[in-house]
């Protein structure tokens, strides 16, 4: 028997530990590196191998093997030992280029590697040449076990550079002709019929309620929900939990200090009361780096979602800002209240669903408090425009109170350890933004978001909107008695109106339309103000269809692996040829649109039929990325690594694979992406992969986090996102079976 097998030995090495078991037994292989190494240059002599089997299998030079040069001293050979074949019979030989004058054979014994480890003082492969001159190289040796898959894997990796893929050489950004007649596949009839012909139902969410009022969708006051007359729309998306040590108190409402047991420790924590910092490596593996400040924090990998005191669902940069805006400045800067200031029918409500629905997506835990809901449950849905008036006390208190419950909840809500709160509501005048700040003095800090707008086209068509679909008029019958009615309304508002000029502001004037338009900060500092600015800054109303689509189903999805690089399957091509007609079908009426890719070669080969428009090759669209699984089928995952396929069972959303990415890893690298998809005003058409495009979909369809990876995107169907004045839409096509 020979000595150990899975060490790494170099020509140094002696004997070394009895092996117990063979390497058949252990179930892996030997792969073999030898390398060696000589400073000085012999250009004309390439270094051989030969010897028994089954390195040679002869130990007749002409037969050596030559070894590769890997850099101007090193050269390599390396190999895989077959099964029952561990001990190898070798020598180094040097073959003249030339190959006239005869090779030269190592001095001394022949070399023997007994499962691994090379037997002897063989550091050294002495070479003796005519004139009696010694050469010396030194010899390294490497030997590794490795497992059948990451064999399989490495020979693909071989497989897929000796064939070059079919479309390397592509650049990022590539524009091709318009056909001149026609399609030559054989599919085009199929696509004669009406587009509507393969329409399938898409799933109910509220990406398809667009006719649904976007304020009847914000929070419920919470005397409601408590007396069980409402529940919360959206599931709670905190996921990731970090425990603050003084948690024990929170603030009132009414800004004193209480102590109240809020928080939740995790099992590790309670047995040992650690208090360090889980750095971010996905669920698979967490690594605890301990803290010697008290004032530490512990992340808790925790699957509930009735955690308190939270911090984000998050990878990367969001959860490092979150560490450093969030946990480490002044308490109330851990909570943001977004305050919405405008007049009436300026787009504020809106704007408040597009936030909550980014910051919710990236991971940060955020809630709309619309408080026109507040009024309408606690007065009534049909309140007059004299309501509104200034001059009306009643009113005013009646409003005040509204606004006041529902800034309660907010902080209550913060309390507990919401993040992000976006206070909707007109908050036109100073006073009741004064009593705002009071109110969250200590609390959370608070930016005003204020939108102006001048275009009468834009206001007039908010009116409209606004006649058909809020609740205040929803029983007035005669539409031109409430467009009267809300007319009178906005001039009450404006009477007292005064723009914002205090404290920490962005002012977003006639934004909405994309074209041109100002947005003015104030006093704004740190990660999410700035990624909200910028957010705003991208976002508009035009409407425009966004495409989704996976690519044609490739030889990967066929053999069931996962990852990879593979081109499509003869079906694949069939949907990559339809999906060209549906393409030029549905977007003929457009001046112009855009084709994005991963850069992997399933989405740019599904693309290629696709004529007249530019297409581009995205990174950030590529396939989740598998790493030490890439190429392997669940099936093998379970059976060979059960306890990452365990892990990410229980936790797909966080579980990054060894050296690869989780699904929160790829909601962050798709942040571009989505800036760019609201920044577009024309259509897009986005070819991409099954996790990136839950990914993608979820944003637009406001589902939460830990819904993402179990999201349902079927090959060979587009799912059609309209993004527009009343929010988003969505509509699917099925173009094969
Ligand atoms: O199987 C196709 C595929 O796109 C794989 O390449 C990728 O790893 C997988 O889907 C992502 O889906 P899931 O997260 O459900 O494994």
């Amino acid at each position: 028997m020979g000595t150990g097998a899975s060490r790494n030995a170099d020509g140094g090495l002696h004997g070394g530990e009895e092996r117990e078991e063979s390497l058949d037994q252990a179930g892996g292989q030997l792969y073999v590196s030898l390398k060696m190494e000589n400073y000085k240059k012999k250009g004309d002599l390439i270094p051989h191998v030969y010897g028994s089997v089954p390195l040679v299998g002869s130990w007749d030079s002409s037969k050596a093997l030559s070894m590769e040069r890997e850099s101007t001293s090193m050269w390599e050979l390396s190999f895989v030992v077959p099964p029952n074949h561990e001990t190898l019979d070798f020598k180094f030989l040097l073959k003249p280029q030339n190959g006239y004058t005869p090779c030269i054979v190592e001095e001394g014994p022949n070399r023997q590697l007994i499962g691994g480890t090379l037997q002897g003082d063989a550091r050294l492969a002495l070479f003796k040449l005519d004139n009696e001159e010694v050469l010396e190289y030194r010899v390294l040796i490497k030997a590794d076990r490795v497992s059948p898959f990451d064999l399989a894997a490495s020979w693909r990796a071989f497989q897929d550079n000796l064939r070059p893929s079919t479309v390397r050489g592509i650049p990022d950004v590539s524009i091709n002709a318009v056909p001149e007649t026609g399609h030559e596949n054989g599919s085009s009839a199929s696509l004669e019929l009406d587009l509507e012909h393969y329409v399938v139902p898409a799933p109910p969410t509220s990406a398809n309620s667009g006719l649904v009022y976007a304020a009847n969708l914000a929070e419920n006051p919470r005397s409601l929900t408590f007396a069980g007359g409402c529940c919360d729309r959206t599931a709670t998306i905190m996921e990731m939990e970090v425990a603050i040590p003084d948690s024990s108190k929170v603030y009132s409402g009414s800004g004193t200090v209480e102590s109240k047991s809020v928080g939740t420790f995790s099992p590790l924590q309670k047995q040992d009361n650690h208090r360090g910092l889980f750095v971010d490596r996905g669920v698979g593996s967490p690594r605890m780096v301990k803290s010697s400040r008290s004032a530490a924090f512990s992340f808790e990998l925790k699957l509930g979602s009735q955690n308190k005191n939270s911090m984000p669902a998050a990878a990367g940069a969001v959860a490092a800002a979150a560490i450093a805006d969030q946990m480490l400045g002044p308490k109330e800067d851990r909570h943001l209240a977004l305050v919405l200031v405008g007049l009436p029918a300026r787009g504020k409500t809106f704007t408040a669903v597009k936030l909550t629905r980014y910051l919710r997506w990236l991971g940060h835990d955020t809630k709309h408090f619309n408080v026109g809901k507040y009024r309408r449950l606690k007065h009534g849905t049909n309140q007059s425009a004299d309501f509104f008036r200034a001059d009306n006390p009643e009113g005013m208190e009646a409003r005040n109170e509204v606004a006041a419950l529902a800034m309660d909840d907010m902080i209550a809500w913060m309390q507990e350890g919401g993040q992000v709160g976006i206070f909707d509501a007109t908050n036109s005048s100073r006073s009741r933004r004064n009593m705002l700040m009071k109110m969250a003095e200590g609390n959370c800090k608070i930016i005003f978001l204020e939108t102006i707008c001048n275009d009468e086209r834009i206001i007039e068509r908010n009116i409209r909107l606004k006649i058909q679909q809020s609740p205040d008029y929803a029983e007035e019958p005669d539409f031109e008695a409430g467009l009267r009615d809300f007319i009178t309304r906005l001039a009450n508002y404006e009477k007292v109106y005064e723009p914002v000029d205090e404290g920490s502001y962005i002012k977003m004037i006639d934004m909405a339309s994309g074209h041109g338009g100002q947005i003015q900060v104030n006093n704004i500092s740190g990660y999410l103000p700035g990624r909200i600015v910028f957010f705003l800054v991208n976002t508009h109303l035009t409407p425009r269809p966004i495409l989704l689509t996976r690519h044609g189903e490739s030889r990967d999805n066929v053999r069931g692996r996962i990852g990879g690089d593979s081109v499509l399957s003869d079906t694949g091509e069939i949907y990559m040829k339809k999906l060209a007609n549906f393409v030029e079908k549905r977007l003929k009426n457009e001046r112009t649109a855009s084709i994005w890719t991963s850069t992997l070669q399933r989405t740019i080969l599904t693309a290629s039929p696709i004529v007249g428009f530019p297409k581009i090759q995205w990174r950030a669209l590529d396939e989740i990325n598998a790493g030490v699984c890439d190429g392997m089928t669940y099936e093998e995952i379970k059976k060979n690594m059960p306890e990452e396929y365990e892990s990410r069972k229980k936790d797909k959303l966080r579980y990054r694979y060894p050296r690869g990415e989780s699904y929160l890893d790829v909601i962050q690298r798709l942040e571009p992406v989505i800036i760019e998809l609201e920044r577009q005003r024309a259509p897009v058409v986005v070819i991409s992969h099954q996790a990136v495009l839950r990914a993608l979909y979820a944003y637009f369809a406001d589902r939460p986090l830990k819904e993402i990876p179990h999201i349902e995107v079927p090959l060979h169907t587009i799912i059609e996102i309209k993004m527009g004045v009343t929010g988003v839409q969505e509509k699917r096509y099925k173009l094969m079976d």
